[in-house]
């Protein structure tokens, strides 16, 4: 008599969701490296949309995105080429608040959600996959089996985009990078389509006044614990 196979056990998911600059994909890469797992970081998908769909915010934020222009970027994230996520010009803030802009289409949220999915359900090594992002926990992956919710003051995030830019030798403006983390901090938690959200069930780290030691023992120790 034939048995079936066994099934293959699903690979582990990891959301890791939180505004920009918290300190998020930090945390989300050391535990990706610490299990073995394979890390997405799903920001760069709007940002990639944003870079190479060479779109620009409207001064009204408010303004609908051109019918044929979103058609356009919806079809490029839907068939995104892992290769493009390399790109450098994909970190600078300009790409940013384009990505947080277009990031507002259910559209194109619809269009990027696939590759998402398909990461977090296949990741190249088996394992298991990391996401960071948004919506991770409650929309993309909601039964990741660990989540966490990585925040700090926005005045301490502004502070370590500056000087993680200053270090790359980029000319920037302390109080203009803040501003810009208030902006895309409303538009990201404002917007009606998987906003940023906090899922009931995510570990809340607040790295506000915490080494980036201290934070990646919390989070690695947590999700030690969660996946035993
Ligand atoms: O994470 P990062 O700051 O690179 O993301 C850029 C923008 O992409 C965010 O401000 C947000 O609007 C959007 N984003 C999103 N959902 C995700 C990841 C990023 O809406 N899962």
């Amino acid at each position: 008599m034939q048995h079936p196979p066994p099934n293959p056990r699903p690979p582990t998911v990891i959301a890791v969701d939180g505004p920009a600059a918290s300190g998020k994909g930090t945390l989300a890469r050391a535990m990706a490296a610490h299990f073995g797992f394979d890390y997405l970081d799903t920001g760069l998908l709007y940002r990639a949309v944003a870079y190479f769909g060479e779109v620009t915010p409207p001064v009204d934020a408010a303004a609908e995105l051109a019918a044929a222009t979103l058609a356009r970027v919806t079809k490029l994230a839907a068939s995104l080429d892992p290769q493009r996520l390399n790109d450098p010009h994909l970190k600078s803030e300009k790409i940013a608040a384009a990505a947080s802009y277009i990031a507002t289409f259910p559209a194109l949220r619809a269009a990027l959600r696939a590759y998402q999915v398909n990461f977090a359900q296949t990741p190249p090594g088996g394992l298991g996959a990391v996401l960071d992002g948004r919506d991770i926990g409650s929309v993309i992956c909601p039964d990741a089996k660990v989540k966490f919710f990585i925040t700090a003051a926005v005045e301490v995030r502004a502070k370590r985009r500056f000087l993680e830019l200053y270090g790359q030798g980029h000319k920037v403006v302390y109080a203009a990078i803040l501003h810009d983390l208030i902006a895309r901090d409303r538009q990201d938690s404002g917007r009606q389509t998987a906003p940023l959200t906090e899922a009931k069930d995510a570990i809340r780290l607040d790295t506000s006044t915490l080494s980036l030691e201290d934070a990646r023992d919390f989070v690695l120790a947590k999700a030690q614990v969660q996946l035993s």
